[in-house]
């Protein structure tokens, strides 16, 4: 089965080519960054206006790429949520409209699911139930994985999101839009251990995270650095505030679920020092972990290509109806039966 996949979720969009037997055919990408970086976060009209802009060129670059027309498409992915509603409506108009012309199904996909799913576009992959650790720009949660599908929430931030502490403290440290890599950059930089930064809910049980007070820590650790090198420290210390925390209470739901495998995935994902410190505990506790590629973990069409796919493959469209989601809670997705 052919499917196209179109993601707007925020301010990237994302198009790409998925074939349930030959796998990822194409995929093309257009990121706001530069259209928002003025601003210092993203400007939701601004962003429907240029995803409005981006999208058919994109669509008809993601089919040329693969080789295929748009009559060989058996059904359009699209992101329904979560999101941006203006942005979210411009893929969901542009996917309904285009499925109608064609007499495709139109498969709606659920954002988190896709970067959940990300990692299976990798030739190494979990086989059976894992834990996953998403890690985005407006998400931080812990999932059991029993199948696909079927998401079992253990936990969440109950204010910022990790992605988003990253972003509002490199914003708060004057670094550019959008923060979180150059903080990890800069982070590469630093000595740590000299700020004593909190590691909020550690103390707590469960699987919830608070990432707000962090950035309040570093907020008034600022006063005291005068130098480049005094930032970076202040960097390096906060990046490990944050994988601490996520290595935590990660490792306390693989003991809890007694799972031994871990997907995670989502923008926070792409960050190496995250993956080096997973790596060692994986390594020294037993338990394996997967991520997408670099370039799949934050927002991209593959996700949604491939999850509509499935999806599809499984015998679920969605309706003709063009309605979009700011919220929408991975518990209430069906599961997908054939995986
Ligand atoms: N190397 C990195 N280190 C830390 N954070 C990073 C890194 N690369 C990207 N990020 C962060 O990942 C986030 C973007 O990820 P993603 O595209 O998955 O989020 P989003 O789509 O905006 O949010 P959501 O998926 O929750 O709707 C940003 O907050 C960005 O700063
Ligand atoms: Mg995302």
């Amino acid at each position: 089965m052919l499917v196209l996949g179109i993601e707007t979720s925020c301010d990237e969009t994302g198009v790409a080519v998925y074939d349930t037997a030959d796998g990822l055919l194409s995929h093309v990408l257009y990121s706001q960054i530069d259209l928002h970086a003025n601003y210092g976060g993203v400007v939701p009209e601004l962003a429907s206006r240029d995803h409005a802009r981006r999208l058919l060129p994109l669509i008809r670059q993601a089919l040329a790429q693969a080789g295929v027309s748009k009559t060989d498409l058996d059904g359009i992915a699209y992101t329904a949520g979560p999101g941006l509603v203006g942005a979210l409506m411009v893929g969901a108009s542009v996917a309904q409209g285009l499925a109608l012309g064609l007499n495709i199904a139109t498969i709606p996909v659920h954002h988190m699911e896709g970067h959940l799913l990300a990692p299976m576009l990798e030739a190494r992959q979990p086989q059976g139930p894992f834990v996953a650790l998403l890690v985005s720009g407006g998400h931080t949660q812990l999932y059991r994985v029993d199948t696909i599908g079927q998401y079992q929430l253990l936990g969440e931030s109950i204010d910022d999101a990790a992605g988003e502490a990253f972003d509002k403290t490199a914003k708060l440290m004057g670094l550019p839009y959008p923060g979180g890599p150059h903080l990890a950059k800069l982070a590469k930089h630093g000595r740590s251990g000299r700020f004593r930064l909190p590691r909020p809910m550690t103390n707590r049980p469960g699987f919830d995270f608070s990432f707000s007070g962090l950035k309040t820590a570093v907020l008034h650790a600022l006063a005291h650095c005068q130098t480049d090198q005094d930032k970076a420290d202040l960097a390096a210390d906060f990046q490990i505030a944050v994988v601490d925390t996520l290595l935590l209470k990660t490792q306390r739901a693989l003991k809890q679920t007694g799972l031994k495998q871990l997907v995670v995935a989502g923008g926070v994902s792409a960050n190496q020092y995250l993956r080096e410190t997973l790596a060692q505990a994986a390594q020294q506790q037993g338990w394996q972990v997967f991520y997408p590629q670099q370039d799949f973990c934050t927002d991209n069409g593959a996700m949604i290509a491939y999850a509509g796919a499935l999806r599809l493959a499984a015998g679920q469209c969605g309706s003709a109806d063009i309605t979009v989601k700011a919220r929408w809670p991975m518990a209430d997705l069906m599961p997908i039966n054939n995986s």
